[in-house]
């Protein structure tokens, strides 16, 4: 089983001591940056298994290496030595490990760390990317007995998380870690099991990054449930890019935490969703969430697709299955279903809506409302697209621009805002500023980060009913947890959200 190891980078052996201390119900093992220490505290690192209890790796990483060494290589194999020197009898008051890059030969070192049960990881760093040869490189580094060889190597795209994983089940025989470093290579980091690494590596918040894109030990222990990982778990995630601020991984950690299910939700940054399907088939991904720019690039690559699908041209949920995958799209019902209940009606009969914007959220609010039976008028920015969305449902059309109001008027029961402005980079954007509210008007807006954006509080403001996001969001998440687990959403759990 994989073992969290807690990346210790502070400036002094105190400052140390205390990061462990902060996380020690997190953590299996810490790492000793010796190279992030102050010249001064280096030469005290021998004590400090004896003052952490609990195994230590030693480590003096150079520059070169994505350390912090700046010292000349024998003055670095002075430290190594001093810190394996006077071994105990009592291994727990020794390093448990010392980590020797691939290029360092000094045999008296391995002696040493042999001799008093020291374990040595034979380490190779890459930090500008990833070898096209993994398993050659994997088998050079393996020396002797329970050594373990390390590859620590930077992933410029999924794709180098791909070929980590398949070179790690070429070499199932051998102790080893693997860490694809960067945002690309999180699943790496949470499906270190799967990965066969024996480490994941972490970094506790606020403290210089052992390596990008460490996760926090809180994080690995807590949310993603990193020590009940195993072959059996259940793996579901999230693709999408850059996939930063996304609210899934909570939201369904959570639940299959609560439910005590053997599952575990990894987001997968790419920007290319082809390449994420082939680590899905590699890894066994039982289902997935589709995100932007995702959600129509994906089609093409499914073995069947929804009505939904079919209807809106984008698909937000894929399930694995034996003749591939199936997608689907929450989004509209999670859309329908929180209007409808906002407003307290079962359909829009009758209903004139606008809806602001036709991108991809567009196109399953408008399918959705034309389901509903209302009649719509599509504003848009770009009014050419504005008209490709309308003709097929027959809905009227417009550019966004003063032009357009007297023409809103007659389609003003309902405002759907669909477009980002008003979501982060842009809090505060209003892209409805022409549009002067009645009051009357019942207004929703798709974003739910910031809660009230600049439209919603302006509608608010003029006494309309406004609704946010969180609520579709929280309903197009449900209907995925049915879609990937086969059973009812269990709703008793919504109040911890
Ligand atoms: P999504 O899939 O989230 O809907 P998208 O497909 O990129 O994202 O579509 C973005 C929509 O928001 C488009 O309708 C876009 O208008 P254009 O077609 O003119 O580009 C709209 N949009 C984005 N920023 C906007 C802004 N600042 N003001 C008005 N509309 C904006």
């Amino acid at each position: 089983m994989s073992k969290i190891c807690l990346c210790l980078t502070g400036k002094t052996l105190a400052h140390d001591l205390e990061i462990i201390e902060k996380n020690r119900k997190y953590v299996d093992v810490a790492e000793l940056r010796v190279d992030c220490l102050d010249p001064d505290e280096r030469f005290r690192i021998r004590r400090f298994p004896e003052m952490a209890g609990l195994p230590v790796i030693l480590t003096i990483r150079r520059e070169s290496d994505g350390g912090k060494y700046q010292g000349g290589e024998g003055a670095r194999i002075s430290l190594l030595a001093h810190g394996l020197a006077n071994a105990f009898t009592d291994p727990r008051l020794n390093f448990a490990y010392v980590d020797l890059e691939d290029y360092l030969n000094v045999p008296a070192l391995e002696e040493a760390a042999r001799v008093f049960g020291t374990k040595i990881i034979r380490s190779y760093h890459n930090i500008h990317g990833t070898d096209d040869d993994i398993v050659e490189k994997l088998k050079s580094l393996y020396h002797v007995g329970d050594e373990l060889a390390k590859i620590a190597a930077m992933a410029n795209s999924l794709s180098d998380v791909l070929r980590m994983y398949r070179a790690s089940q070429e070499m199932t025989d051998m102790n080893k870690i693997l860490i694809c470093m960067g945002p690309f290579g999180i699943p790496s980091r949470i499906l270190a099991d799967r990965f066969g690494s024996e480490f994941s590596y972490t970094t506790m918040a606020g403290q210089s990054l052992g390596a990008p894109g460490q996760l926090e030990p809180k994080e690995l222990s807590d949310h993603y449930c990193f020590k009940s990982i195993s072959n059996k778990t259940k793996v579901f995630g999230i693709t999408g890019f850059p996939l930063r601020a996304t609210f899934s991984p909570t939201f369904f950690n959570t639940i299959f935490k609560l439910e005590d299910t053997d599952a575990v939700y990894v987001p997968f940054p790419t920007d290319n969703v082809k390449t994420f399907l082939e680590l899905a088939e590699a890894l066994n991904v039982s289902g997935a969430s589709v995100t932007i720019p995702h959600k129509t690039a994906i089609i093409p690559y499914l073995g069947s697709q929804s009505e939904s699908v079919q209807s809106i041209g984008a698909c937000n949920t894929i399930i694995s299955d034996p003749r591939g995958w199936i997608g689907t799209n929450t989004d509209a019902s999670g859309f329908s279903g929180s209007l409808l209940n906002f407003i307290g009606k079962k359909n829009l009969k009758g209903k004139r809506v606008t809806i602001i914007g036709a991108g991809g959220a567009a196109h399953a609010v408008a399918a959705e409302v034309y389901r509903l039976e209302a009649r719509a008028l599509i504003v848009n920015r770009t009014a050419v697209k504005a008209k490709e969305l309308a003709l097929p449902y027959g809905f009227a059309w417009d550019g966004l621009d003063h032009h357009c109001v007297e023409h809103i008027k007659k389609y003003a029961d309902i405002i759907i805002q669909t477009t980002s402005a008003g979501m982060e980079p842009n809090i505060g954007e209003d892209p409805f500023a022409l549009y002067q509210f009645s009051g009357r008007e019942v207004v929703m807006d798709l974003i739910y980060t910031p809660e009230c954006t600049a439209f919603l509080d302006r509608a608010s403001r003029a006494g309309c009913q406004t609704l946010n996001g969180y609520d579709m969001l929280i309903r197009q998440a449900q209907a995925q947890y049915e879609l990937f687990m086969g059973k009812e959403f269990p709703s008793h759990l919504l109040s911890r959200f």
